[in-house]
C-alpha cells in the first residue's frame, strides 16, 4: 500500500471510531510493532538509496499525522491522553450533586394558611407596606392623639408626610372594603414593621395574615368557627381553643384567641408558662365606625376580622424558641423545612 492511501484509510477508520477499545485497536493496527507503518519502514533498506531519505520523511509526517488524529479523537470521546489528567476525568468517581434550595418557613406557613382560609371561600389579598396614616389608623377607628395609637408604635417615613411602614395588615381591611361590595371574604398575608428592639421574640419586621369576612348576618359563631377550622389544621384536630375578652379600636367586641398548649396539652409547662395555653391570635366583629368609614351600611351588615403573627405560628408549630432565626439565613437552620 502507498502512503497516500494508508493516510485516506487511517483518517476514514478513526473518523468511524466509536469506542476507546477500538481506537485502540486501529493505534495497533497503523502504529504498533507490527502496523502498517511499521512495514513501510521495514522495507526501506529494498529501496534505491536515492529514493529513501525522502521516502522515510515522508513515512515519519504520516506517522505524526496519524498519531495527531489519534489523540484528537480520543479527546473526543472523553479521555484525555496525557496521563496527569486521567484521573480528572475517571468516569467511576461519584457524582457531584446539585444543592437544591427549600421554600422558607415562613412562606411554607403563610401558603399553609392562606390555602386553608382559601378552601372556605376566602380570597388571597396583598397590599403596600408603605401605607398612609388614614389607612393604618384613622380608618380603623384609631384616632390621632388617641392612646391606642401607643399599641401600634410605627416608623413613620421622614420625608413623605401621613405616610408610614404599616404596622399591621389591617389597613388592607380599609382598601378592600372600599373598593368592594359586600358579601367579602379575604385573607392578606404580608409584612409588617415596628420600632422594637430585636430579640428571641421581638423583631422589626414580620409577616402577619388578616382575615375579614362582611355579609349580612354574620356573628362571633361564624369567626369561631372559622377560627377552629383554621386551628386544627395547622396544630391538629386535638388542640382545643380559647376566647379571652380584649381590646382592639377597630373590632368590638374583640378578643385574644389561645390554643391549648401544643407542647403539654393544657397541664402547664415552660412553653406555655404554666398555663396550658398559648395566644396565637387577635379577632373580633368589626366595629361600626370602620365600616362608616369605608361607607358599608352597618346596619345591614356586619363582619368579623382577625389578625396573627406568622412567626409565632411557625415557632409554636416547630418548637422554634428564636425569631431571629427566620432572618439569619443559616442553612443548617432552613434545610430542616
Ligand atoms: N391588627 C391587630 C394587631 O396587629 C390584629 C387584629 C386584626 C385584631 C384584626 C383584631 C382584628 O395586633
Amino acid at each position: 500500500m502507498d502512503i497516500e492511501s494508508i493516510k485516506i484509510q487511517a483518517e476514514a477508520e478513526i473518523a468511524n471510531t466509536t469506542s476507546l477499545a477500538s481506537l485502540d485497536e486501529t493505534r495497533l493496527k497503523f502504529l504498533g510493532r507490527k502496523g502498517l507503518l511499521a512495514q513501510l519502514t521495514s522495507s526501506i533498506p529494498g529501496l534505491p538509496q536515492n529514493e529513501r531519505a525522502s521516502f522515510g520523511s515522508q513515512v515519519n509526517a504520516l506517522k505524526n499525522r496519524i498519531t495527531q488524529v489519534l489523540e484528537d479523537k480520543q479527546r473526543l470521546l472523553g479521555i484525555e491522553s496525557v496521563a496527569p489528567d486521567a484521573a480528572l476525568t475517571d468516569i467511576g468517581l461519584p457524582g457531584v450533586s446539585q444543592v437544591l434550595g427549600t421554600i422558607h418557613p415562613i412562606s411554607q406557613i403563610t401558603e399553609q394558611i392562606c390555602s386553608i382560609f382559601t378552601s372556605m371561600g376566602f380570597s388571597v389579598v396583598e397590599g403596600p407596606e408603605i401605607e398612609s396614616e388614614y389607612n393604618n389608623f384613622t380608618g380603623l377607628n384609631i384616632p390621632l392623639e388617641h392612646p391606642s395609637r401607643d399599641a401600634f408604635d410605627t416608623f413613620y417615613l421622614k420625608n413623605h408626610k401621613g405616610t408610614l411602614l404599616r404596622s399591621h395588615t389591617s389597613p388592607v381591611q380599609i382598601r378592600v372594603m372600599k373598593s368592594r361590595k359586600p358579601p367579602m371574604a379575604i385573607v392578606v398575608p404580608g409584612k409588617v414593621y415596628r420600632p422594637d428592639a430585636v430579640d428571641a421574640s421581638h423583631s422589626f419586621m414580620f409577616h402577619q395574615i388578616e382575615g375579614f369576612l362582611v355579609d349580612e348576618n354574620v356573628h362571633f359563631s361564624d369567626l369561631k368557627g372559622a377560627l377552629e377550622t383554621f386551628a386544627r389544621s395547622v396544630f391538629g384536630v386535638d388542640i382545643a381553643m380559647r376566647f379571652r375578652p380584649h381590646f382592639f379600636p377597630f373590632t368590638e367586641p374583640s378578643a385574644e384567641v389561645d390554643i391549648s398548649c401544643i407542647i403539654c396539652k393544657g397541664k402547664g409547662c415552660s412553653v406555655c408558662g404554666r398555663k396550658g395555653w398559648l395566644e396565637v391570635l387577635g379577632a373580633g366583629m368589626i366595629h361600626p365606625n370602620v365600616f362608616k368609614h369605608v361607607g358599608i351600611d352597618s346596619k345591614k351588615y356586619t363582619g368579623f376580622a382577625f389578625g396573627m403573627g406568622v412567626e409565632r405560628i411557625a415557632m409554636l408549630k416547630y418548637g422554634i424558641n428564636d425569631i431571629r432565626l427566620f432572618f439569619e439565613n443559616d442553612l443548617r437552620f432552613l434545610k430542616q423545612f
